[in-house]
C-alpha cells in the first residue's frame, strides 16, 4: 500500500536551504523510484520570515505545521537579528513551533560513524563504536519558565530574569520516553540535573524515580549531575546509553556530544509530541547544527545531519524502517568512500561541497535500492 505523507519543509537562514535542498532530493528519489508518496509544502521560518512578514513564523506556516504529517526544518537565525527583540528574533519561530505542537521529547542520538573515528578530537579508542541517545525535554524550564524579562530596578540597575520550573507530568512524560527508547537499546538511562543546587532537580530526580519504581524496574537507572555529565562525556562517553535531561543542560550536553562524532555536521534530531489515539505524534526533525551565515550560500555545508533527520522521520513518524536505514547505510557507504565536507575533511580524504556529498549519497541509495 502506498505511504501518503505531507511533509512541511521549512529551510530557514544561512546553511538551512542548502541542507534542504539535498534532502529533497532524496525525497524525490522515493517519490520516483518507491511505493511512497511525499507531498512536500514549503514554508519560511527565522530571519527570513521576519524579513518578508514581520514575524519569524506566520500563522498560516504554523497551522501548516500543525497539519502536516512531519516537519523538515532546516536553521534558524543569524547576525544581522541580534539587537531584535526575543519575541521576534529567528529563534523564537523554532521555539513556538516547539511549544504549539508540544514537542516535549528531543531525541538527539549521537553516533561515531567508523569512518570518522579519527576526526573526532578525541582519541580513536574512547569514541570508536560511540552509540547515545540524548533524551532533551523541549517544552520547559528556563527556555519558557514566568516570569522572565529585563527589568529596571529603583536604583537604576538593570535585572534579568529567567525561571526554571517542572512540574509531575513533564518530567514523567519525557522520562516515559527515555525508558522505552532504553528497553530497545542498551537499557541504561542516566539522568541528569543539578539537584545539589536546585529544586526544579531534586523534584526531575525524584519523579525520574518514581516513575522508574512504577513502570520500569527493568530498565538500569543512574542518576548524574550536570557538570559531572559534561565531564564523563568526554572522559568515557561510552558509559552512556540514554541520558535524560532539561531543556538547557540538554541543549549543552548535546552540542558537546556532537562533537564527539566529529563535526555537529553530523547530529540529527526528532522532537516529538505525545502519541494519539493511533499512535501517532506531531513531529519535527532538524539537524543540530546551526545556521552557519559564515559558510552559508558557497556550497560548503555538510547536508549528512539534515539527511539523518529525513531518515528518522521516516522511521519515527512513518514506521518506514528499512528505507530509513538504506538512508543511514548510503551515508555510511559515501563517508566509506572518503568523500568530505570541508567540517570533516581529513588527511587522503576527497572533498566534495553539499551537492557532492548530495550527488553520493542519492547514488548509494540506488546501490541498496533492492531492500526497499
Ligand atoms: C538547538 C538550538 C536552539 C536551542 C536555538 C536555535 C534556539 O541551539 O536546537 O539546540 O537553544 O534550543
Ligand atoms: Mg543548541
Amino acid at each position: 500500500m502506498t505511504v501518503k505523507k505531507t511533509i512541511l519543509m521549512l529551510p530557514g537562514d544561512g546553511i538551512g536551504p542548502e541542507v534542504i535542498t539535498q534532502t529533497r532530493r532524496l525525497i524525490d528519489w522515493l517519490n520516483t523510484n518507491r511505493d511512497v508518496n511525499f507531498t512536500v509544502e514549503e514554508d519560511l521560518v527565522g530571519g527570513c520570515s521576519y524579513d518578508a512578514h514581520g514575524v519569524p513564523l506566520t500563522d498560516a506556516a504554523m497551522a501548516k505545521a500543525q497539519a502536516a504529517d512531519a516537519v523538515l526544518l532546516g536553521a534558524v537565525g543569524g547576525p544581522q537579528y541580534d539587537g531584535l527583540p526575543f519575541d521576534v528574533r529567528p529563534e523564537a519561530g523554532l521555539l513556538r513551533l516547539r511549544k504549539e505542537m508540544e514537542l516535549f521529547a528531543n531525541l538527539r542520538p549521537a553516533v561515531v560513524f567508523p569512518a570518522l573515528a579519527d576526526h573526532s578530537s578525541l582519541k580513536r579508542e574512547v569514541v570508536e563504536g560511540l552509540d547515545i541517545m540524548i533524551v532533551r525535554e523541549l517544552t520547559g524550564g528556563v527556555y519558557f519558565g514566568e516570569p522572565r524579562g529585563i527589568e529596571t530596578l529603583p536604583d537604576g540597575q538593570r535585572r534579568g530574569i529567567n525561571t526554571q520550573v517542572y512540574t509531575t507530568s513533564e518530567i514523567h512524560r519525557v522520562a516515559a520516553v527515555a525508558f522505552d527508547l532504553a528497553r530497545k537499546r542498551g537499557n541504561l538511562v542516566h539522568s541528569v540535573e543539578k539537584m545539589n543546587v536546585m529544586e526544579s532537580g531534586r523534584l526531575w530526580r525524584e519523579e525520574v524515580t518514581a516513575l522508574h519504581q512504577k513502570s520500569y524496574q527493568d530498565v538500569t537507572l543512574a542518576h548524574m549531575l550536570a557538570d559531572n555529565c559534561a565531564m564523563q562525556l568526554v572522559r568515557n562517553p561510552k558509559q552512556f546509553d540514554v541520558i535524560v535531561t532539561d531543556n538547557l543542560f540538554g541543549d549543552m550536553l548535546s552540542d558537546e556530544a556532537a562533537m564527539l562524532t566529529g563535526s555537529l555536521g553530523m547530529l540529527p534530531s526528532a522532537s516529538l509530541g505525545q502519541a494519539d489515539g493511533q499512535g501517532r505524534r506531531k513531529a519535527l526533525y532538524e539537524p543540530v547544527h546551526g545556521s552557519a551565515p559564515d559558510i552559508a550560500g558557497q556550497n560548503l555545508a555538510n547536508p549528512i545531519a539534515t539527511i539523518l533527520s529525513f531518515a528518522m522521520m521516516l522511521r519515527y513518524s512513518f514506521d518506514l524502517a528499512e528505507p530509513a536505514s538504506v538512508v543511514e547505510d548510503s551515508v555510511q557507504d559515501v563517508l566509506n568512500q572518503g568523500l568530505r565536507t570541508g567540517d570533516i575533511m581529513g588527511e587522503g580524504m576527497t572533498q566534495v561541497g553539499a551537492d557532492g556529498m548530495g550527488d553520493a549519497i542519492i547514488a548509494a541509495m540506488e546501490k541498496y535500492a533492492a531492500r526497499i
